[in-house]
């Protein structure tokens, strides 16, 4: 069996990640979309908000399950049993941090393969920080994020 883990802060969740992580479950037995403890020092959405969004999206998917996570990656993965890292790769800017981490991964734990996926073209300029960035402005985010970082958003941040 085929473990993967898909680490991330997913502050919040976007249509790009819900894209790896469909893409991921139909490719491993069970991958894992593991939410990192203080990626940031002041998310804007909370570790259990984080973490409820990602189970309520993923509910029908029985072979994603949604964990958190703190220190080194590789130390994770290998608690968790899991071979593989998911990571997404929208442009060429992403390559060269990935291909150091990816690296550096393997370098730490040679048993752990890191695979890269490209999302539908339609998310692959999409991030959570230009989510935010955009909706605090007052910009339509609609379609870019599922419905429910949607109305959170508007909940938290305010009516675009
Ligand atoms: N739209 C997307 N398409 C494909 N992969 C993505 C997309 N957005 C993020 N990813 C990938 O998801 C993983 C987790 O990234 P992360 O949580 O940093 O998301 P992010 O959208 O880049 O957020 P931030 O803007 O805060 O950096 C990384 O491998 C990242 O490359
Ligand atoms: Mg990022």
């Amino acid at each position: 069996m085929t473990l993967a883990v898909y680490p991330g802060s997913f502050d919040p969740l976007t249509n790009g990640h819900v894209d790896i992580i469909s893409r991921g479950a139909r490719l491993f037995d069970r991958i894992v979309v593991a939410i990192l403890v203080n990626a940031e020092k002041s998310p804007l959405f909370s570790m259990a908000e984080r973490v409820e969004i990602a189970r309520a999206v993923f509910k029908s998917l029985p072979n994603v399950e949604v964990d958190t996570f703190e220190g080194l990656l590789v130390d994770y993965v290998e608690r968790r049993g899991a071979q593989v890292i998911v990571r997404g790769l929208r442009a060429v800017s992403d390559f060269e941090f990935e291909f150091q981490m990816a690296l550096m991964n393997r370098r730490l734990n040679g048993k752990i393969e890191t695979v890269f996926m490209m999302p539908a073209e339609q998310y692959s300029y999409i991030s959570s920080r230009l989510i935010k960035e955009v909706f605090s402005l007052g910009g339509r985010v609609h379609g870019l994020v599922p419905d429910m970082v949607e109305e959170r958003l508007r909940a938290k941040v305010g009516q675009p």
